[in-house]
């Protein structure tokens, strides 16, 4: 790779995404190498994260690094009008990767145009999140045994979920067959139905799930988010749209797993938590291993992680 950044998922290529995959199963099975030993890597959340920030925090800890950063834009000097650019330009000279969660769409592209070190995109407003997309690749991967072929449904708020938008376009790779369940105020975004069909790859728009679950290989729970609305009212309307609870697993087939990036609100009951098929808190425990091996990458150090 060029540029090591990893802004788009569209950043990597399927070969890529496989060579990610494989390195986080090395580091999964010893994830404590001290491969950043004298590296700084900074954290720079404009936006409220549990997930992303402490699992890749926890990543550069458990590779030997070390972590400066903040988790709110309110503690930094974009409080006294310091612009992206700046901060950017700044912090460059401080560390060696920096990893960015901000609310505007394309500032994680720009960014990356102006950062002197390479800059991961932990989540650029509804556009993309592709560390949690990676994240997803390996727990379908582990869970399936393989990515080809599987029908893959996306449910909830297709509209602002950043990362099933980064999903579509990485398991377009893989020849899926998609079933997106939303309410009509949320669909999938016409652009990202329009890639699908230029690769050829089927999908499904449907409003409800509950007579069809039985197709699914994976559940993919998204959360509404409350953040992207301007209007408080369509939140509303929408925010209780599915509830995925344990009566509706039972008409499902046996390797299907329920997948969610997290956080959840409600559109997981808690009856599913201990269900052999709910794997959202693994799929969040693979992050610390994924994104290990994207930071590994994104710093050319992936030869020295051979077992
Ligand atoms: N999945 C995810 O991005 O979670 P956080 O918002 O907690 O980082």
């Amino acid at each position: 790779m060029q540029n090591r950044s990893l802004v788009s998922i569209t950043d990597y290529n399927k070969e890529e995404y496989l060579e990610i995959l494989r390195i986080a199963a090395l580091l999964e099975g010893n994830p404590n190498r001290d491969i950043l030993s004298g590296k700084v890597v900074g954290t720079l959340f404009f936006e409220p994260s549990t997930r992303t920030r402490l699992s890749f925090e926890t990543a550069v800890q458990r590779l030997g690094g070390k972590v400066i950063g903040f988790a709110d834009a309110g503690s930094s000097s974009v409080v006294k009008g310091e612009t992206l650019k700046d901060t950017i330009r700044m912090v460059s000279n401080y560390v060696d990767l920096i990893i960015m969660r901000h609310p505007l769409e394309g500032s994680a592209r720009y960014a990356s145009e102006i950062a002197t070190v390479p800059v991961i995109n932990a989540g650029d407003g509804a556009n993309q999140h592709p560390s949690q997309t990676l994240l997803d690749l390996y727990s379908i991967q582990k869970t399936q045994g393989t990515l080809e072929n599987l029908n893959i449904f996306l449910i909830g708020d297709l509209k602002y979920g950043r990362t099933v938008h980064s999903l579509l376009m990485a398991m377009s790779h893989f020849n899926p067959t998609f079933y997106f369940i939303s309410p009509g105020a949320l669909k999938m975004p016409v652009e990202y139905k329009m890639f699908l069909h230029s690769k050829g790859i089927r999908f499904f728009e449907y409003p409800e799930f509950i007579d069809i679950i039985c197709e699914a290989d994976i559940i993919y729970m998204t959360r509404v988010q409350k953040e992207r609305f301007s209007d408080p009212i369509e939140y509303e309307k929408n925010k209780n749209a599915y509830v995925l609870n344990r009566a509706i697993l039972e008409n499902t087939k046996p390797n299907v797993r329920v997948l969610h990036p997290l956080p959840r609100v409600n559109e997981i009951d808690v009856d599913v938590d201990d269900h052999p098929k709910a794997y959202y808190f693994t799929q969040a425990l693979n992050g610390v291993f994924v994104r290990q091996a994207i930071i590994a990458e994104a710093l050319d150090l992936t030869r020295h992680i051979n077992v």
